[in-house]
């Protein structure tokens, strides 16, 4: 039935490759048990395309990701790759899908699952039952703001530089999906800048003031400067409902929100662009967790990072809000069962690797299919 869904897969380098092998399993399970099959089709990105093709994603590939209806991303980068410059990093593979498919607004969720409540640097008591959204804006500010460059001085030293940039509209479009999501979570925003040193962030605040009151008024807004947000997140991380920010503040805030719940190795994240006039939205999935190259090829990554994305992905583009819901629910119930990775090991668990994992989660979903 939905075998017209296009999806592709991008694994990139490092433990990509090995956790993204757990989510074809679980595709192969979906064909097996559900009955529901997608057209599939894959690529080098990153490192991998760097050795491949040449280049961190060549247009052939780009051309793939804007027929598809979603793309599952896994991970890109290495030390391998780290000495070929800026123009040839790995990184420039998910910068250009961003940019290019217009994908601005990055969610990304941390979220406690009880059975992990111990796994937190925090004491559980600060931690557990949190449930805070994360939307990042990441097509723009000082990742692709222009001027930017490194320039020679008279002096005979040099400057480099970057700029940070939003429009009305710009901030606009990712405030706008900020609330939305409030308004079906508990309908409380916090806009995140530092109005008190940068332009641009007082004139994002005053941005997102206005358009509240214009279209969000049930929805309740706060401000906060970064800095504060980032103590506040540690201090008392349950006060928030969705944050809603800028791209490079919303990269540093959502890395240290995920360590919240225990591991970089559990959570999703989507990536949205606009809906267009035909219907269609661009959306990409990938876990937060990088390429980890300490761990790649060991067979010990914890592969539900990848696998929740891929649950993301069912119910946000492919409206396929029960398999999604089994897969989450197969997750928690493998870790219900005792089961951990390395990144979430607590006393008295049973240490598995990345197969084993996804093997459990199998069984788990014959058991809640059944
Ligand atoms: C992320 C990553 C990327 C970013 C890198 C790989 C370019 O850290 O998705 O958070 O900074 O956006
Ligand atoms: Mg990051």
């Amino acid at each position: 039935m939905t075998a017209n869904k296009k999806l592709l897969i991008l694994p990139g380098d490092g433990i990509g490759p090995e956790v993204m092998r757990e989510v074809r399993r679980v595709i192969d399970w979906l064909g097996r048990r559900r009955m529901v099959s997608f057209d599939v089709s894959d690529d080098h990105v990153g490192g991998s395309a760097i050795d491949t093709y040449g280049t961190p994603i060549t247009d052939a590939t780009m051309e793939k990701a804007k027929a598809a209806d979603a793309i599952l991303f896994g991970s890109v980068g290495g030390p391998k790759w780290d000495r070929l410059g800026f123009d040839l990093r790995p990184e420039l593979a998910i910068l250009r899908l961003r940019k290019e498919l217009d994908l601005f607004a990055n969610l990304r969720p941390a979220i406690v699952l009880d059975p992990l409540v111990e796994a937190s640097t925090l004491k559980a008591d600060v931690v557990r039952g949190l449930d805070l959204m994360i939307v990042r804006e990441s097509t723009g500010g000082v990742y692709f703001g222009e001027p930017r460059g490194v320039e020679a001085l008279p002096d005979g030293q040099k400057r480099g530089f970057d700029t940070e940039s939003y429009t009305t509209g710009e901030i606009e479009r990712v405030c706008r999906v900020g609330f939305e999501l409030a308004r079906n979570r508990h309908s409380r925003v916090c806009s995140v800048e530092k109005a008190n040193v940068m332009q641009s962030g007082m004139f994002w605040r005053q941005t997102v003031t206005e358009l509240r009151e214009r279209e969000f008024a049930d929805v309740e807004l706060t401000h906060m400067y970064a800095d504060n947000c980032a103590m506040q997140l540690v201090r008392n991380p349950r006060q928030f409902d969705v944050i809603v920010t800028s791209n490079l503040f919303g990269d540093l805030l959502s890395d240290l929100a995920s360590m919240l719940t225990g591991s970089l190795g559990m959570l999703p994240s989507a990536t949205l662009g606009a809906v267009q006039p035909s219907g269609k939205r661009y959306a990409l999935y990938e876990p937060i967790h990088g390429s980890a190259p300490d761990i790649a090829g060991k067979g010990v990554a914890n592969p539900l990072g990848q696998l929740l994305s891929f649950a993301m992905l069912l119910r946000y583009s492919f409206r396929m809000e029960e398999d999604a819901g089994l897969i989450e629910k197969a997750c928690v119930n493998v870790l219900k069962n005792g089961l951990r990775t390395a990144d979430i090991m607590a006393p008295g668990s049973a240490r598995v690797g990345t197969g084993v994992m996804g093997e459990s989660i199998l069984r788990e979903l014959d058991k809640l299919a059944a």
